[in-house]
């Protein structure tokens, strides 16, 4: 297939360009800058210049081709206004791409986010967050998924907490961010809730399925580990930067602090099942080994 890829710079979005490349697929991948573009075209990928917010470049890049996977995203957590432009960026980006994919029976993959479920792991069967900073993304994705009634193969691959390489990524790659900032290995809470997490790697190979294979309407999780206590996610991070390990104020986290204080685990077991994934590259644990002081 030839694939339109947003975000294919990105931690995940370039682990999921080199699966597909690997895997008999061509990519078509927007490009913001310069510098992107000379990334993916080193990778021998064709760059498709052009931003998140410019909806006509977005629908061209699907139109050329047999099917889409989303993985861009503005990551501003700095303030709820600077967040709230990243939702509202992305929605008007999932709208323009479906809306040109409509009837074509062409696959349309999208990032989505593991959803909490209080008492429980959350399953492929729970709905996507409606409430907090990110509902909007929940509602975007799920209109993704309703194009599955008019002719679009759309799913979405829910990504856990962390999706991580080489030490870094996602919601540990933060605590580690701080922890060099402040000088101290924090975690929000008594720091027994627990954090699911994947490899990009791992999370590579279920776009490709889902791409492939997944019909249409539905939602995967890229979980490898169900559940890591955060505390223990920190004691890795103090020990590999020789920094205390301590507790610290919710608040101290800005807009993420309620997000970092929740135990949220989540099962990937109909997805390993439904689609046949196994995740074989490093647990989260074991990948952070690889900080550097
Ligand atoms: N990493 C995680 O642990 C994790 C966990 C849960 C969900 N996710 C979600 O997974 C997706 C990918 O995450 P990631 O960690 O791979 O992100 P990342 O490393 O920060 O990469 C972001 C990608 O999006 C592109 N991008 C950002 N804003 C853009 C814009 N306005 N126009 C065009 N391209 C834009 C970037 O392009 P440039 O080359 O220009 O930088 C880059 O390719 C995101 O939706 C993220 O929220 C990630």
């Amino acid at each position: 297939m030839r694939v339109f890829v947003t975000g294919g710079t990105g931690l995940i979005g370039s682990a999921v360009v080199a699966e597909l490349l690997g895997n008999g697929h061509t990519v078509l991948a927007l490009a913001r800058s310069e510098a992107s573009a000379l990334a993916v075209k080193a990778v021998g990928v064709e760059p498709l210049r052009g931003d998140l917010a410019d909806l006509d470049t977005l629908r061209a890049g699907a139109a050329a081709a047999d099917g889409v996977i989303h993985l861009a995203f503005g990551n501003d957590f700095s303030s709820p206004d600077a967040l709230a432009r990243c939702v509202a960026e992305e929605s008007a980006a999932l709208a323009a791409l479906g809306e040109r994919l409509l009837g074509s029976d062409r696959p349309f993959v999208t990032v989505s986010g593991t959803p909490r479920v209080p008492g429980r792991a959350s399953t492929e069967a729970d709905p996507p967050p409606t409430d907090g900073p990110v509902a909007g993304r929940g509602r975007a994705v799920m209109s993704v998924l309703d194009l599955a009634s008019r002719g679009v193969r759309s799913s979405a691959v829910r990504m856990p907490r962390t999706v991580h390489n080489h030490g870094t990524g996602g919601f540990a790659g933060m605590l580690t961010d701080i922890a060099r900032r402040t000088g101290v290995a924090g975690y929000p809470g008594d720091g027994a809730q627990r954090w699911p997490a994947v490899h990009a790697l791992d999370a590579a190979v279920l776009f490709r399925l889902a791409l492939e294979r997944a019909p249409g309407g539905t939602a995967w999780h890229a979980v490898a580990d169900e559940g890591d206590a955060v505390r223990d996610i920190a004691a890795v991070i103090g020990r590999r930067l020789g920094l205390p390990v301590e507790r610290v104020p919710e608040e101290s986290y800005g807009p993420l602090g309620p997000i970092f204080a929740t135990d949220q685990p989540s099962s990937s077991s109909h997805t390993r099942q439904a689609l046949g994934w196994q995740p074989t590259h490093p647990n989260l644990l074991e990948d952070l080994e690889n900080i550097q002081p």
